[in-house]
């Protein structure tokens, strides 16, 4: 921590000055989530708390889809990314081009875009979900055959879960959570008997099978915190159960965990010089950030 606490208390002393606001996804190395961060949590949080925020400075920790909601619910904000190039395979797996192709091959069905989406796809989808809504969107949906993108194994959980459904899907996945295998957490079981395994619906719906829970980022913290369990395991990125222990002594974090290269291109230094330059601005152009605010506001009307 000493190494860190010139760069922590110079972002929060320019935060105040600028009146920024950093919004953290769960992801984010433990300096950022617990020393800069004034509002952290999962997708669905971050979306939220950007539409109440009333700071003029949104800097985003976290990847570009999420400061392209961030800036779709306020254009008139300036939002910051630390590091452009922090992408998304999810959102990168996907263009407008590709949902309209579904649309073709699915006539009537409507389309709901993971917000793991560039804002053309959001623009070109009836609604967003994150992981944390996904079940509920889908089932208050007035329609038999749903279209999901663009993550095929998020899809593939939450039809399990609406088997009255018929959920089809993009071809896409998060190449953090692709990584797991059943037999991974099989083993471990085996190994480390008592553990409670915990994964996120990224993840082959045959890992989710093998789990005791799965649920988003805040559903797996919100799990940890009413559980308490002696020992967990949590099937994400590693940053997560990092960043919860602290909350948590009495549980033991064991297991192995994926990184997330683009999450981690977000550093202490890059959100410094973000602030202290006030680059780079996240741009939407507005007839495209017009249609997909509609997608994301109908998800989080649906949400509350
Ligand atoms: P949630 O925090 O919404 O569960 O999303 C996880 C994720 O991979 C974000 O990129
Ligand atoms: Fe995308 Fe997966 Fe990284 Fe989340 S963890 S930003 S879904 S690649």
């Amino acid at each position: 921590w000493a190494i860190h606490a010139p760069y922590v208390a110079a972002i929060n002393a320019l935060k105040r000055e600028c009146n920024a606001t950093i919004l953290a996804h769960n992801y984010m190395t433990p300096e950022i989530y617990h020393g800069i961060a004034d509002v952290v949590g999962d997708s669905l949080q971050l979306a939220v708390e950007a539409t109440r925020t009333s700071a003029d400075v949104i800097v985003q920790c976290g990847v570009h889809f999420m400061a392209e909601t961030s800036k779709i619910l306020n254009p008139a904000k300036i939002v910051l990314m630390p590091d452009m190039a922090a992408g998304c395979s999810l959102a990168e797996s996907i263009t407008a081009t590709g949902v309209a192709e579904m649309r073709a091959k699915y006539p009537g069905a409507p389309v709901v875009s993971y917000v793991n989406t560039t804002a053309e796809v959001k623009a070109a989808s009836d609604i967003c979900c994150t992981s944390s809504n996904a079940v509920q969107i889908i089932r208050a949906l007035d329609a038999d055959t749903i279209i999901m993108t663009p993550d095929k194994y998020l899809a593939q959980n939450v039809a399990a879960l609406v088997p009255e459904k018929r959920i089809v899907w993009w071809d896409g996945s998060c190449i953090v959570h692709e990584q797991y295998t059943a037999q991974d957490i099989r083993d471990f079981r085996d190994w480390n008997p008592g553990t409670r395994i915990i994964a996120h619906p990224e993840c082959p719906p045959d890992v989710v099978a093998e789990a005791d829970f799965s649920g988003s980022t805040k559903g797996i913290l919100d799990y940890v915190s009413a559980e308490r369990p002696e020992r967990a395991m949590l099937v994400t990125e590693c940053s997560m159960a990092s960043n919860i222990s602290d909350a948590h002594p009495d549980v033991e974090f064991i297991g192995p965990c994926n990184m997330c290269p683009y999450m981690k291109k977000i550093t202490l230094e890059k959100v410094l010089w973000s602030l202290h330059t006030m680059t780079t601005q996240v741009e939407v152009a507005p007839d495209i950030a017009d249609k997909a605010r509609l997608a994301v506001q109908r998800m989080i009307d649906l949400s509350a």
